[in-house]
This record gives C-alpha cells, structure tokens and sequence, in this order.
C-alpha cells in the first residue's frame, strides 16, 4: 500500500512570516495522505516540528557532507534541522544550475547516506515530447540519475512535463497515465517488482484546486508535487482534501 503524498515545492519563495501558511495545514495533514512542505533553506529549521503531520524537506543537496563549497548545504544538514526529504533533479536544477544526471546521482546518494528520502524530479522539455522523445528522455533520466539501492522508503518519483511547470497548462490524464505507467515498469525491471509496486509516483505542473481531483483519479498517480499553488495554504489544502478524498 503506497501512502500518498501531498508535497509542497515553495521554490525561492517565503520570509518567517510564510510560517502561517504551514501552520494552516494543521487540520488537512491529519488525514490519510502525508502531508511534506520543501522551503528554502533558511525556513527548515523554524518549520520542522512545528505543525504535527507536516514533514519538511529541502529543494537540493551538495554531495559531499561538508567543505569548502560556498553557498552549498549538505544533506546532512538538511537531516540535523528536522528536515525528512530533500527535492532533487528538479528542472530548474537542471537547466538553471546545470545539474546533470551524474551529479543528482551523487546527490541523491548521499541524501540516502544522511536518511533523506528523494523525491526525484523527470520531465521533458515540449519540443522533446513534440518529437515523439518523451519516454526515452525519462528511461534515461532515471536510468543515470537514480542510484542503485532505491527502495519504496527512500525514493519517491516526481513527473513534471517542464511546459507544464509555471505555465497553467497540465498534462492530460491520458499522458499522465502513460508516463506513470512507464516509470512504475521502469522501476520494477531495474529494482525488482516490490520496490518497483511501492514507489511513490506524483505528477507536478500546474497542479491546482480545479484539476487536482481529475489527476489523483489517474492509476499510478500517488500524489503531487505543487509549485505555485502551495505558496498559499487555502489553495494547497483544496489540493490535499482532494489526495485525501483520493485516497478512501
Ligand atoms: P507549479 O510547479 O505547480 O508552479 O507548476 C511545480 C514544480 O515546479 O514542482
């Protein structure tokens, strides 16, 4: 059974005061769905532990566990002030900060290293899909970003078509289906059938209240992750009501 996640990606986004949006999760997050918010760095620490049912992870970790790498945070830091997940290989990672497949691999191992759990970020860019290319550019961003060692504990996988993020357009059901059935075949070829049924698969791009509902019914859909829409709690709690009500 796959506990379904609702996860929170905040981006470069919220100040001390955004610390009320997580705390008005409270009643949401006693639901069925588990309930992860990923701030930026400096609100870790104050948000971890601070609402019951709320987990809290980073967007990114360096590999190494410390040294002189200006302006990185390691996962290790990220475990010691409450964070339980850590966001990698998302695309503006990717594109902006020039994140490879090799270096989220070493991310993602010492995420591990430090009992991080990975929410591991695919996608493909439209002219990719336009191509016909959209399954083999996701075979091989999964192929070389993810480790060896995956389990249904410490990887989760996120599908975010990269037109679809920030744009308020979203994948149809039909393309989200396909996709999520591939990566779920992908993962119990590569780390056999058990790890493979208990990985959780969320979909993110535009995720919102109005087309939560229709995207949580897709089969192999067990959560989301939701840029924009999570900044504010009244809409991201449409959305977890939604995973909630998914989940019965
Ligand atoms: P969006 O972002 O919900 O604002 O499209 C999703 C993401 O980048 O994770």
């Amino acid at each position: 059974m796959r506990r379904k996640l609702a996860a929170g990606n905040w981006k470069m986004n919220g100040t001390l005061a955004a610390l009320g949006e997580v705390d008005s999760l409270a009643l949401a997050a006693q639901g069925a769905a588990e309930v992860l918010v990923c701030p930026p760095f400096p609100l870790i620490a104050p948000a971890a532990g601070r609402v019951p049912g709320v987990a809290i992870g980073g967007q990114t970790c360096h590999p190494e566990t410390s040294g002189a790498f200006t302006g990185e945070v390691s996962a290790g830091m990220l475990a010691d002030v409450g964070a339980s997940y850590v966001i990698l290989g998302h695309s503006e990672r990717r594109e902006m900060f020039d994140e490879h497949d090799d270096h989220i691999r070493a991310r993602c191992r010492a995420a591990w290293q430090a009992g991080l759990k990975v929410i591991l970020c695919i996608g493909e860019t439209e002219a990719q899909r336009d191509a016909q290319n959209t399954l083999d550019i996701l075979g091989g961003q999964m192929a070389g970003s993810i480790p060896d060692g995956a389990t249904g504990h410490n990887l989760v996988v996120a599908y975010e078509p990269i037109w679809a993020i920030g744009t308020g357009r979203t994948a149809t059901p039909d393309q989200i289906g396909e996709v999520h059935d591939f990566i779920r075949a992908r993962l119990e070829r590569r780390f056999g059938a058990g790890v493979g049924r208990s990985t959780r698969l969320l979909y993110g791009g535009s995720v919102k209240p109005g087309n939560a509902a229709e995207i949580f019914a897709v089969s192999n859909v067990d959560g989301a992750l939701v840029g924009g829409a999570s900044l504010k709690s009244a809409d991201f709690i449409l959305i977890i009501d939604a995973l909630n009500a998914a989940s019965d």
